[in-house]
């Protein structure tokens, strides 16, 4: 079956939800193709800090109702170290702040919002392939419900994640990676959190993160091997490392529970250049892959969207595509600083080694981020969000 829209965009994440809701703004029509069903993207438990631009975005496309009245506004963060804890107040080193709300609650907010607005997201689509994006008549291939598809469309949007089949498909670009010979492994956790911000802890035996998602759910993670199989993590395990790992001599305590949700996921850096080829753009984690360190993924993802639905709209308007040819340069240079920004804050807070010059470096940088008013200023502005590259 042939069908035909002004833009096609693969994957229902972030990246490809706002694009379609930014462009649906501008009345510019899209589709959404996305592999997986509509529960499962609702539930994949993800990241859940939004800086203060992402906010604001969704606020100013009409988003942002459920996330105001239930993301947590968090005025800052705690760094411990040593057995102590430093609040960094952001609202006061910067004048804003950032929301904590599960990337799967903004998925599935922008997924109604769009149904219900009557525009179309394929869920459940096989086989998505990219195709003649070299000519200004790119198509996807797609099969769904049994079917043979082909969308006809101005321009491929590829927001389909770091697995995703946009990058594979684009010749000519480059990479730009770095592993980590660690990971992070991620609880969410039917306790009631004890503080209301986060706590970022540099401790001998690894970082531990204490985060949370609601007034009644904690969401944790401890540093742990990169190659460690979840297997030989059981409950109590777990809660005694967190144990070890969070409490502070200044009384800070935490409350267990049930855990509803266990994993471990990868730290990776990873850039991809260019972003486009001809009429297929790439958007997101399918560009770029930053450590959860920093906060960045979700944001990142908007921020593309944000230059992308602005290029698009132009070109639109006056009938001319040049805007594309800028698309890679304008948002690299937000992505570095953001790839900065993650690398730093691991390199700062994890277990590299056993080296004990490098952890005395560790804890001279944490004095000076916690002690110094122009280096938390630095660590702040980059945390709440620098503001998005104006569109070229
Ligand atoms: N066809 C269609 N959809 C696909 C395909 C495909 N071949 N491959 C992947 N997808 C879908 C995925 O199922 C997912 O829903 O693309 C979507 C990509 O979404 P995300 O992985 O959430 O990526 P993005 O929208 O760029 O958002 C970045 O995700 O990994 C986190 O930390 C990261 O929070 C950040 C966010
Ligand atoms: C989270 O709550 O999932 C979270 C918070 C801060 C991070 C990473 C993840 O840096």
């Amino acid at each position: 079956m042939i069908t035909t829209t002004q833009v096609g965009i693969i994957g229902a994440g972030p990246a490809g939800l706002v694009l379609a809701h930014m462009l649906a703004a501008r009345g510019i029509e899209s589709l959404v193709l996305e592999v997986r069903d509509r529960s499962y993207v609702e539930h994949r438990v993800r990241a859940g800090v939004l800086e203060h631009p992402s906010v604001e975005l969704l606020r100013d496309l009409g988003l942002a109702g459920r996330l105001d009245r239930e993301g947590l506004a968090h005025r800052g963060i705690e760094l411990a170290f040593e057995g102590r804890r430093h609040r960094l107040d952001f609202l006061e080193l910067t004048g804003r702040s950032i929301t904590v709300y599960g990337q799967q609650e903004i998925v599935k907010d922008l997924i109604a919002i769009r149904l219900a607005a009557g525009d179309p997201i394929v869920f459940e689509a096989a086989e998505v392939e990219p195709c003649a994006f070299d000519t200004p008549h790119p198509t996807i291939r797609y099969r769904h419900d049994g079917q043979d598809h082909e969308l006809r469309c101005d321009l491929i949007a590829g927001c389909d994640g770091f697995h995703g089949v946009s990058r594979p498909a684009m010749p000519g670009w480059t990479s730009f990676e770095r592993e980590y010979p660690f990971a992070w492994l991620g609880i969410l956790a039917d306790a009631a959190p004890t503080i209301d911000e986060l706590i970022y802890t540099n401790h001998e035996r690894g970082f531990a993160l204490y985060s949370m998602r609601s007034p009644k759910i904690t969401r944790m993670y401890l540093q742990v091997a990169a190659d460690e199989a979840i297997e030989n993590w059981s409950d109590d395990r777990i809660w005694s490392e967190f144990d070890i790992r969070l409490p502070t001599g200044d009384g800070f305590s935490f409350n267990s529970g049930p855990i509803l949700e266990k994993a471990i996921t990868p730290m990776r850096s990873f850039v991809a250049s260019p972003m486009r080829s001809g009429r297929l753009v790439l958007a997101g984690d399918a560009a770029h892959i930053v450590p959860p360190t920093g906060a960045k993924g979700m944001n990142l993802a908007i921020a593309d969207v944000f230059v992308l639905a602005g290029i698009i709209d132009r070109a639109y308007r006056t009938g001319r595509w040049e805007g594309l040819d800028r698309y890679t340069d304008t948002c690299l240079g937000r992505v570095w600083r953001a790839q900065h920004f993650s690398y730093w804050m691991t390199s700062m807070l994890h277990r590299l080694s056993d080296d004990p010059f490098q952890y005395q470096l560790q804890l001279s940088e944490l004095a000076l981020v916690t002690g110094n008013v122009s280096a938390a200023r630095s660590l702040a502005e980059n945390y709440v969000g620098l503001p998005f590259a104006p569109v070229p």
